[in-house]
């Protein structure tokens, strides 16, 4: 079945990056000139998605008002945007599960704003397509963290079944590294099957009390297959000081007009 929707959440509040996020919503926050949101949804929007739920809270709505003003842009064409309110902040897996009305009995994809993927093929398109090879099965993007990165993300039990792809087998949502079945981490993409709502729905709070999706996924995997994908790309934890800088300066080295100024800056800088 085409997967037409991608569910993402932004209703969080963005507390690691205060000040700033007290009145301007961390996915407005710019890389160079384009809010991070953008390049999530572009991401999407080249996977073939049509329809995107943005889980938005207080405080918020500046990033449906962003997309109205991207209308002529060929690439946000053809999508249409509903934003789902979380009034509570319950957590990850509560957040997704807000967007049942609106996903109903369909496959879709997650796409968290921290993460920034920039690769050849957009890494949500890289997982439908596994997806599609699975017979539709639930797919997570990983890539391969140090051992003081494990603690920081959801991480993989799988078995490989090529260089790029695992079946997996369970998940834990950001074990210590001595609890930790891998190095395999998720960065926040996912191509999810409906049947995850109900898990959700019945889900217990987790880590820090909230409902963690990783949790319920790790329920999915027992009940069906679940596959897990290194994609090609890029990756930068836009939500973080550092790995915002980080993905500020990737972008800006890809602009012609710049590109030189900021090399010849870092070489200059702690002069
Ligand atoms: C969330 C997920 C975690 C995932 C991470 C990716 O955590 O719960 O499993 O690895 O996003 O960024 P957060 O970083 O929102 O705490």
């Amino acid at each position: 079945m085409k997967i037409k929707t991608a569910v993402i959440p932004v209703a969080g509040k963005g507390t690691r990056f205060h000040p700033v996020t007290k009145v301007v919503p961390k996915e407005l926050l710019p890389l160079v000139d384009t809010p991070i949101l953008h390049f999530i949804v572009k991401e999407a929007a080249l996977a073939g998605i049509e329809r995107i739920v943005l889980i938005t809270s207080k405080g918020k709505t500046g990033l449906v008002d962003y997309f109205d003003s991207q209308r002529d842009d060929p690439i946000f064409q053809n999508l249409s945007f509903i934003a789902v309110r979380q009034g509570d902040a319950l957590g990850l897996g509560h957040a997704i599960l807000c967007a049942r009305p609106i996903v109903q009995n369909e496959p879709f994809a997650v796409l968290l704003g921290d993460d920034v993927i920039d690769g050849k093929v957009s890494a949500t398109k890289q997982l439908i397509d596994i997806s599609e090879k699975y017979s539709g099965a639930p797919v997570v993007g990983i890539m391969n963290v140090s051992d003081e990165d494990v603690s920081k993300y959801g991480i993989i039990e799988g078995t490989p079944i090529d260089k790029k792809t695992f079946a997996v087998k369970s998940l834990i949502e950001k074990p210590d590294l001595k609890n930790a079945p891998s190095n395999l981490a998720i960065p926040g993409r996912y191509v999810l099957t409906p049947d995850i709502f109900d898990i959700l729905k019945d889900a217990q709070p987790g880590l820090k009390g909230e409902i963690q999706l990783t949790d319920s996924l790790n329920v999915l995997a027992k009940n069906r297959e679940m596959y897990a994908y290194e994609f090609e790309g890029r990756r930068f934890d836009a939500g973080d000081k550092f790995g915002y800088l980080e993905a500020n300066l990737h972008y800006g080295l890809q602009r012609k007009e710049m590109a030189e100024k900021i090399k010849s800056l870092l070489a200059s800088l702690g002069d």
